[in-house]
């Protein structure tokens, strides 16, 4: 996508400096492993890339550093769990991601994002941070994370598109409502700290009914797919660029989000 980089860990203190310095309050890390398996062991490597990059923009800014929690980057077949005779086993999954959660907290990250959408997860990573003392790491749960043609350009990125089948059994149908709030309450009963909605523009309405419902800090994700297509217009010279952004990015301020995730925070915070 214009204006968006996978970085190498020599360049992330100078990055991470111009976002401290724009008082953008915090960063969100994906990682991009050299090697990918079945299984996605690179994922919970204490000298893997995401846990490089925590300690990398730890030891340079005061920044809030948040990590995404999924196997789909780290797994030859692109998925967000473990595979068993082409299907997803959700339990065996959740000891993983433990592995991840811990590995991200002992590199210095102070909250991880669980973004695969296993039951059970937000429990699992909970358990397993109390279990080690790292009671103080935060979960930040894709609570309400949608099937959706949204994330196209993040998986291109982030080759992670899967290689057979797609996400609808474990991601959510996008014309369910009461099953998001059935998800986002089951993840805040097993701990979760912060509830995303994912994606923001299309779900509107989702943030603002789980705003509403549950009152807890609420994030909505504004995705890959929402920034490219402004980026698209605008190039075409279809659309203002700097208004129409203001304006996607208040509409989820409007909807009840208390922290926004947006491809345009440099963008936005330089204006
Ligand atoms: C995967 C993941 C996705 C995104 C973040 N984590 C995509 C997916 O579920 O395929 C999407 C982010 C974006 O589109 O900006 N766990
Ligand atoms: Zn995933």
């Amino acid at each position: 996508m214009p204006g968006q980089f996978r970085y190498p860990i020599s360049e992330l203190k100078q990055i991470s400096k111009k976002v401290e310095d724009l008082n953008i309050p915090g960063i969100l890390i994906f990682g991009m492993p050299e090697k990918k398996d079945e299984v996605g062991s690179e994922s919970y490597n204490d000298k893997g890339i995401v846990q490089k990059a925590i300690k990398a923009v730890k030891d340079n800014t005061d920044l809030l550093v948040i990590t995404d929690i999924c196997l789909c980057q780290y797994t030859s077949h692109g998925h967000c769990g473990l595979i068993c005779d082409e299907k997803i086993n959700n339990d065996e999954t959740l000891k993983v991601l433990g592995k991840i959660a811990l590995s991200h907290a002992k590199a210095g990250a102070d909250i991880v994002a669980p973004s695969d959408m296993m039951d059970g997860r937000v429990g699992a990573i909970r358990k397993e941070l109390d279990n080690n003392s790292f009671e103080d790491t935060l979960i930040m749960s894709y609570a309400a994370k949608y099937l959706s043609s949204f994330y196209g350009p993040f998986r291109e990125a982030a080759h992670s598109a899967p290689t057979f089948g797609d996400r609808r059994t474990y991601q959510m149908e996008s014309g369910n409502i009461l099953e998001a709030l059935r998800e986002v309450e089951l993840d805040i009963k097993e701990g979760a700290d912060i509830v995303m909605v994912k994606p923001a523009l299309a779900y509107l309405d989702v943030i603002y009914r789980v705003k509403n419902k549950f009152g807890m800090p609420t994030a909505a994700y504004n995705v890959s797919g929402e920034y490219a297509m402004i980026k698209a217009a605008s190039k075409m010279g279809w659309v203002d660029e700097k208004k129409i952004m203001e304006e996607t990015l208040l509409s989820m301020k409007r909807a009840g989000a208390d922290i926004i995730i947006s491809y345009f925070a440099l963008e936005y915070a330089s204006l």
